[in-house]
């Protein structure tokens, strides 16, 4: 799925093929770099700023993201040529970066990649989890097979106008993104002093908002640890209006991640794809998400697939 991640951000991002799903050496070092980066930034969150410096998992950490950003070179420089005998960079992200900043600034190359890094593990594992769940609840698994019947049929080819229409399938992502986010926490630094949940916070505090506890609370889903899409779909009995700040998987606000538009796209194409050709079968025990870097499956997660 990390792989498949990682191809798919270079083809939207890059306009690149960048070969991970055939094995290529810099796809798979890139995997394991991220994934090493992650949890080594993890660890460092609670590590004193006057200790930073001089600890193994800071300069293990620099020396992953040094590796990282020259294979990112690489590719960014392969698409500039590309771009230059075939104009491939038309219609992609940094097609339009460039346009706006210039070959020269050192945006474009470290918006890639932002972008590489940023597209493997999070859109990989959520991947994974959403297979996973759509395996383990067969009464889901089917409403959503009939509704890729209705709307594209067996063998047809997805368009925008019936992606537009698949209420079912982007219910299934956006619940079992609620159920097992990927990120349990996001950040931010306070600008001025507030009061939060009765406490006073001064301006300058780092504050964790901490989005499983509340995704996963009884307080704010009825069912709460159940995989209910339903509960997304206006006219279903289960329909919930569900406080807009009670599930965000991706944040919110000016720092909110830049790319939940194509990691949308990619889970549901996934999703189309494999639960249109097989029925999805897991007996294996539960799965919960490991919080050691980028949250992950805490087993594997073996999935029959049985061709429809
Ligand atoms: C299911 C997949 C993904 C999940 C769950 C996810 C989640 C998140 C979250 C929670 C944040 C922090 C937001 C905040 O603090 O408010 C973030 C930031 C970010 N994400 Fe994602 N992400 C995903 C996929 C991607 C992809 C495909 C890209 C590649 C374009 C990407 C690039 C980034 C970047 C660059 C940031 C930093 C944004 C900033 O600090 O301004 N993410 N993501």
């Amino acid at each position: 799925m990390q792989e498949f991640s990682l191809e798919a951000i270079g083809k939207m991002f890059l306009g690149t093929e960048l070969n991970v799903m055939q094995g290529s050496d810099d796809g798979n070092t890139m995997i394991d770099l991220t994934i090493r980066m992650f949890q080594m930034g993890y660890l460092l969150l609670t590590t004193p700023p006057s200790k930073l410096e001089s600890s193994p998992d800071f300069l293990e950490l620099i020396d992953c993201q040094r590796t990282l950003l020259e294979i990112s070179k690489k590719y960014f420089s392969l698409a500039a040529e590309n771009e230059k005998q075939y104009g491939t960079l038309k219609g992609t992200i940094l097609g339009k970066i460039i346009g706006r900043h210039g070959l020269d600034s050192p945006i474009p190359l470290l918006m890639a990649t932002d972008a590489l890094v940023g597209g493997i593990e999070t859109t990989g594992n959520t991947a994974t989890i959403l297979l996973y769940h759509l395996a383990s609840n067969p009464a889901q698994q089917e409403v959503l097979h009939k509704e890729i019947q209705e709307l594209v049929g067996p063998s047809g080819h997805m368009t925008e106008q019936a992606l537009e229409e698949m209420k079912y399938l982007k219910a299934c992502q956006q619940e079992s993104q609620r159920l097992l986010p990927v990120l349990e926490a996001t950040a931010r630094k306070t600008q001025v002093n507030m009061v939060l949940g009765g406490y006073e916070i001064p301006s300058g505090t780092h504050v964790i908002r901490h989005g499983l506890l509340v995704s996963t609370s009884k307080k704010f889903f009825k069912q709460a640890d159940q995989f209910l899409p339903e509960r997304w779909i206006r006219g279903c009995p289960e329909y919930q209006k569900v406080d807009p700040f009670a599930n965000l998987p991706f944040g919110h606000g000016p720092r909110a991640c830049i790319g939940q538009r194509f990691a949308r796209l990619e889970l549901q194409l996934l999703a189309w794809r494999i639960v249109s050709r097989y029925r999805l079968e897991y007996s294996g025990p539960a799965v919960a998400v490991n919080y050691t870097g980028i949250g992950a499956a805490d087993r594997d997660v073996n999935i029959k697939f049985i061709p429809r």
